[in-house]
């Protein structure tokens, strides 16, 4: 294959392959088919799909209904997703995505099998959380096209996409793949292939000390989120994300990250989601996870009928705030992007109200330093170590 070949072809209008249609590989093809990409979207499982795309219809029905879109244009956006009932039906794709379940042997016999599908020429991209890219396309024939393409949580809601060359990638590939995301209208940043890449590594302690409050039964679920909302002001608190990303996926790209980083215990996983996560108490997906979300009347945002104690409520923000601080002052001290990139990263990818850097800045790097070293002392564990950077800043 030649690389121009490859990527001359992404220039043209191109056609789009997606494995996997839950909740990811269906917001992605609503994003390629919004922009006039034809979408070739297969899943094993074909009442997934069937489920994906009455989903889609009531979600452009509603944006017909609140006139972002005309009636025919919602009609031409569904009829360019073509239902695959195989993977060979990808065979004439340019670009596959693939995003199916987190695990990287399934991702990489996926990819073996569609490597003897597809032509030469066409691109291989994975919207992994955390599996390191570079592992799921080692044993491919040809690993210079391959790449992590990493959309959020909904995919045409949420502008991000970090794009992940792996350590084989052609040199060329991540700034056209960016041109590419740029034309559909997203925000993208080419990250490393570092596990949790730049989001899902600084976000870590976003879930993971929101957990540990609630298994320490300092605070129910309901009051972290509403702290977390109130005082933060984020959109959602951990706890109803948790549920919408998935406490498999969530617990999933936990599990990786911690392992990937040779089981640093900044990033050990919770027990309690472990259990979630085994007895498929697996969020909205299922109607429930840490809310029970069946009776769609309810509101979620609006449960916590706990005590709203103050004092406890600036404590959960300012424990979970130092912890997403330290992390984003590390990852500037490693260089993970630049400062601008990191700001906007988790702005656009997991819509933080602000960035860390800046916050760090309002609440006074001092005051984070000390909450964690509080935080050290309390508990003598390594989880709270600071970036050597949070000290100086
Ligand atoms: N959920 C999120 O918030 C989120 C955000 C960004 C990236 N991701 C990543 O996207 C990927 C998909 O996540 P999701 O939340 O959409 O998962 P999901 O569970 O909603 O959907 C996964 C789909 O993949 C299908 N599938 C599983 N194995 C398959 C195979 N071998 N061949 C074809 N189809 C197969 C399943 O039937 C299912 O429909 C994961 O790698 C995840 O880490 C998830």
């Amino acid at each position: 294959m030649s690389e121009s070949s490859q990527i001359s072809n992404l220039k043209s209008q191109i056609s789009v392959g997606i494995i996997g249609s839950g909740t990811m590989g269906i917001g992605i093809a609503q994003v390629a088919a919004t922009n006039n990409y034809k979408v070739f979207l297969y899943d094993q499982n074909s009442s997934q799909t069937e489920k994906s795309l009455e989903g889609l219809q009531k979600v452009l029905d509603r944006l017909v209904e609140k006139n972002k879109i005309g009636f025919e244009e919602s009609e031409n956006i569904y009829n360019r997703i073509k239902f695959c009932t195989e993977l060979k039906d990808l065979k004439d794709c340019d670009l596959v995505i693939e995003a199916i379940i987190e695990n990287k042997e399934i991702k990489q016999k996926v990819f073996a099998d569609l490597e003897e599908i597809v032509s030469n020429d066409c691109v291989l991209a994975t919207n992994t959380s955390s599996i390191s890219i570079t592992s799921i396309s080692a044993d491919l024939k040809n690993s210079e096209r391959f790449l992590g393409i990493h959309f959020f949580n909904p995919a045409p809601l949420m502008p991000l996409v970090e794009i992940i060359p792996g350590l084989l990638t052609a040199e060329n590939l991540p700034q056209k793949i960016y041109d590419l995301m740029k034309s559909w209208g997203k925000i993208p940043v080419i990250a490393q292939d570092i596990p949790g890449f730049i989001v899902n590594r600084i976000a870590r302690p976003f879930y993971g000390e929101a957990l540990r409050i609630v298994e320490e039964k300092i605070a129910t679920p309901a009051q972290v989120d509403e702290a977390m909302r109130t005082i933060g002001n984020f959109k959602m608190g951990p706890f109803e994300l948790m549920d919408l990303i998935g406490i498999d996926i969530n617990f999933a790209v936990t599990e990786t990250v911690y392992k990937d980083y040779f089981y640093d215990p900044k990033y050990k996983p919770s027990l309690l989601q472990h259990r979630m996560s085994e007895a498929k108490l697996l969020g909205r997906k299922i109607g429930k996870g840490f809310y029970d979300y069946s009776d769609a009347s309810q509101d979620s945002r609006n449960k916590n009928q706990d005590n709203k104690d103050e004092k406890l409520f600036n404590e959960i923000f300012l424990r979970i705030i130092s912890m997403l601080i330290n992390e984003a002052v590390e990852a500037k001290r490693l260089k993970l992007a630049s400062d601008e990139d990191l700001e906007l990263a988790m702005q656009k990818g997991v819509n933080y109200p602000k960035g860390l850097l800046a916050w760090g800045k309002e609440i006074g790097y001092k005051k984070v330093s000390e909450t964690l070293q509080n935080l050290y002392e309390t508990y003598q564990e390594e989880r709270y170590r600071q970036s050597p950077l949070l000290r100086k800043m």
